[in-house]
């Protein structure tokens, strides 16, 4: 990861950083990258999910189009928001992109077709991994800071507004799991084999974006 930002020029600016800034270890460095790689994976996925959920649930359930909109457009922009930092930072994308890219679509259409509460399964199941994955991005962010801390630095600008970005995109996906209970995502059926399997998908989803 390139950080781009204004490090040792703070007196020529507006805005001068009160403290040092807490430069990162190449260990720390690898870690965001790969935070970055699996995340815009993951966000691809997830518009490519709900793309293929949206048409079968709305023809069956045509009140759920509001809410499917809703969640598709924050997916939308999360994506939007991961590539601006791929970008941004140099990072690789994913080699399994166009794997995921089939994959999420056929897991979106299989489970729209199986009805309602399975396409609501499906966005549990997918958040519930999804939101633990950003918390730990998160609390190892944190733990940076707080080492900063002690060492009477702080993290970059940059840094901290993507740990707020994180904070903001974790609490958009519990908010759609949420969603995904209140519209009886447990009624699905089977319930308990089809959480497994996507779950245990997702996680190794994003085992094999954090390498490859
Ligand atoms: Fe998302
Ligand atoms: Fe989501």
């Amino acid at each position: 990861m390139r950080l781009n930002h204004v490090r040792h020029n703070s007196t020529t600016t507006s805005s001068p950083q009160k403290k040092p800034i807490y430069q990162l270890s190449q260990r720390q460095r690898e870690f965001l990258d790969s935070a970055l790689r699996v995340n815009q994976a993951g966000e691809l996925a997830a518009t490519l999910i709900y793309d293929a959920q949206k048409p079968p649930v709305v023809r069956s359930h045509p009140h759920l189009r509001p809410l499917m909109k809703h969640m598709y457009d924050q997916e939308a922009g999360h994506f939007s928001t991961f590539n601006k930092y791929i970008a941004k930072h140099q990072v690789r994308p994913t080699a399994m992109y166009p794997v995921w890219e089939v994959a999420a679509s056929v897991l979106g259409w299989s489970t729209a077709v199986m009805g309602r509460e399975a396409a609501m399964a499906c966005t549990e199941a997918v958040e519930t991994e999804i939101g633990s994955h950003y918390n730990e991005q998160v609390r190892e962010i944190l733990s940076w800071a707080a080492e900063a801390e002690r060492r009477g630095e702080e993290l970059d600008d940059e840094l901290k507004e993507m740990v707020a970005t994180f904070r903001r995109i974790r609490d958009e996906e519990l908010e759609h799991l949420d969603h995904a209970v209140e519209n009886d995502s447990k009624e699905a059926k089977p319930y308990d084999p089809l959480i497994n399997v996507i779950r245990a998908g997702c996680r190794a989803a994003i085992n094999v974006s954090e390498r490859v």
